[in-house]
């Protein structure tokens, strides 16, 4: 029997520390629920202390979870860790995970304290949180540039403490893989009782190492492993779940240890944490880049027809691909849309909100008869901005343009239940719609980011479109979707118009 390699992601606390990567309470429900699909052993699901809407947020994640152990981050003071503690409270499974720094600049620099004090608050701060569950986790955050005795010093003292899982984050991605192994090498040599804990790796990618890095450390020993969906993270990010598990699955001859994750269901994740945070997947990332299974020259082409084996060392479908199943059509019903919603583990409640997301689909299905999962996630996330909290709404659009025209749109919305047209034109049919209606909304918005992505093949697909827009130092990411990308453009505005309005906001826990 192996030993088990925790997968610990936090793609909801350091991938939402991405610039930009704002996401809404839901959103970050939505994508809870589908790290817990994967069958991920811990969800970083936020930073309690850092806002109001980051606590709400974990406490409705820890609400929600019942697989995945739900953890909050807090820095090591009694304040951080009792917010952390009260927003896990209704986890089934719950962690409190306290980082204090460790680095001689760190100390000396940044929390202006000694190495002895650093060492005292660390104690304190594994008391405060075992009053909350006895799962405790302790980062010695920027442990990539620390003294290793003072890291042997700090982690004895934390474990004498009550602290059940290490962690040695390399925060500035600073280290190389022979160097950052060795670390963990002899931390688990030196510190006493290391058998007792579970060492974690946390490595970010600004070298382009943090895989590689983190993957050295699971060879000497570290079994747990922290990581974000698509790499997301601080800066350069984190490392990538989808590398991590797939090596580890796919080198099972190499790593001394094996993941509990669902890998189909590591596509569905990137593509949900790409539609969420307006970030677009390159096309030569491993594992879940469009071209990752993709053969273009002929010998290739050749051989994977011969036989798989010649060019792949992995299966397209082991990690999701290809799930890309026709599903419903303009003939489904109501049981078939909520059945396989429901399998698709997207929330719908009854009522209003449940009718007003069928119409929505047999509309769709009338424009676009093969309705994919994708084409119902991207359905479902337009559907999810209820009538409650939707200020801006769109009534009506039409856009002209042509190769001798001036591209001009003609927009109705309703703000607040008034309705209001306006006509504006453009460099082209997108820009002519976004000025029409900010000339109605008056938001004073800056557009910082404008991506289209085809939810699926063929075009007839829909667009999904992401607009993230900032206001007085706010971003928000807005998404829309439909067959005329235009419109998706439109709807993909006015919901990063809504987020701004109701005041769900990006919150960077580091501020
Ligand atoms: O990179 C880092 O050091 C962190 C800690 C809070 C674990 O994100
Ligand atoms: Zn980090």
């Amino acid at each position: 029997m192996k030993d088990t390699l925790t997968i610990f992601d936090t793609t909801l606390r350091d991938g939402e520390q991405s610039p930009g990567a704002s996401m809404t309470q839901e959103e970050k429900l939505r994508l809870a629920r589908q790290l817990e699909r994967m069958r991920v052993d811990v969800i970083e699901a936020g930073f309690p202390a850092a806002s109001q809407g980051d606590f709400e947020a974990v406490s409705a994640i820890a609400a929600n979870i019942r697989e995945s152990t739900v953890c909050g981050l807090a820095r090591a003071t009694e304040s951080d860790i009792t917010r952390a503690g009260e927003a896990i409270a209704a986890a089934a499974r719950r962690r409190v995970h306290t980082f204090i720094a460790t680095s001689p600049i760190h100390m000396e620099k940044k929390l202006r304290m000694s190495p002895e004090q650093v060492v005292e608050q660390a104690v304190k701060a594994i008391g405060w949180a075992r009053k909350f569950t006895d799962d405790v986790e302790f980062s010695a955050e920027d442990a990539g540039r620390s003294e290793i005795d003072f890291l042997v010093r700090i982690f004895d003292a934390v474990i004498q403490a009550g602290a059940t899982t290490l962690n040695v984050p390399d925060t500035v991605g600073y280290n190389v893989p022979a160097q950052y192994a060795a670390t963990l090498r002899t931390l688990i040599e030196r510190v006493p009782n290391a058998d007792k804990v579970i060492w974690s790796v946390h490595c970010h990618n600004d070298l382009g190492l943090a895989v590689a890095n983190s993957l050295a450390a699971v060879i000497v020993g570290a079994r747990q492993v922290e990581c974000t969906i698509n790499g997301l993270g601080e800066r350069a990010g984190n490392a990538s779940l989808e590398e991590v598990v797939m090596a580890v699955r796919t080198r099972s001859d190499i790593f001394p240890v094996q993941t509990r994750i669902d890998t189909t269901q590591i596509v569905p994740a990137s593509r949900l944490v790409s539609q969420i945070t307006g970030y677009p997947v390159q096309p030569n990332k491993a594992i879940v880049g469009a071209n990752a299974f993709a053969h273009e020259s002929g010998i290739h082409q050749d051989g994977v027809l011969k036989h798989r084996e010649t060019y792949e060392i992995m299966r397209a479908e082991d990690v999701g691909w290809g799930a890309n199943k026709l599903v419903l059509g303009k003939h489904s019903g109501r049981t078939a849309f909520r059945a396989r919603l429901e399998e698709l583990g997207i929330a719908i409640g009854s009522g209003e909100q449940f009718d007003a997301a069928f119409a929505s689909f047999k509309t769709l299905a009338d424009k676009k008869h093969e309705i994919f999962d994708e084409d119902l996630h991207a359905l479902m996330s337009d559907e999810t901005v209820t009538p409650a909290t939707e200020h801006y709404r769109l009534n009506d659009a039409h856009f002209h343009s042509g190769s001798n025209e001036t591209p001009q749109a003609d927009v109705t919305l309703t703000i607040g239940g008034q309705a209001f047209s306006a006509t504006a034109t453009g460099s082209g049919p997108v820009d002519a719609a976004f000025k029409a209606i900010e000339s109605i909304a008056t938001s004073r918005s800056e557009l910082l980011l404008y991506s289209v992505n085809a939810i699926t093949t063929g075009t007839d697909a829909q667009g999904e479109v992401t607009v993230r827009l900032s206001r007085d130092g706010r971003i928000v990411n807005g998404q829309g979707a439909d067959t005329d990308i235009v419109i998706a453009s439109a709807k993909a505005y006015l919901n990063a118009l809504n987020k701004l309005h109701s005041g769900s906001e990006r919150v960077n826990p580091q501020v």
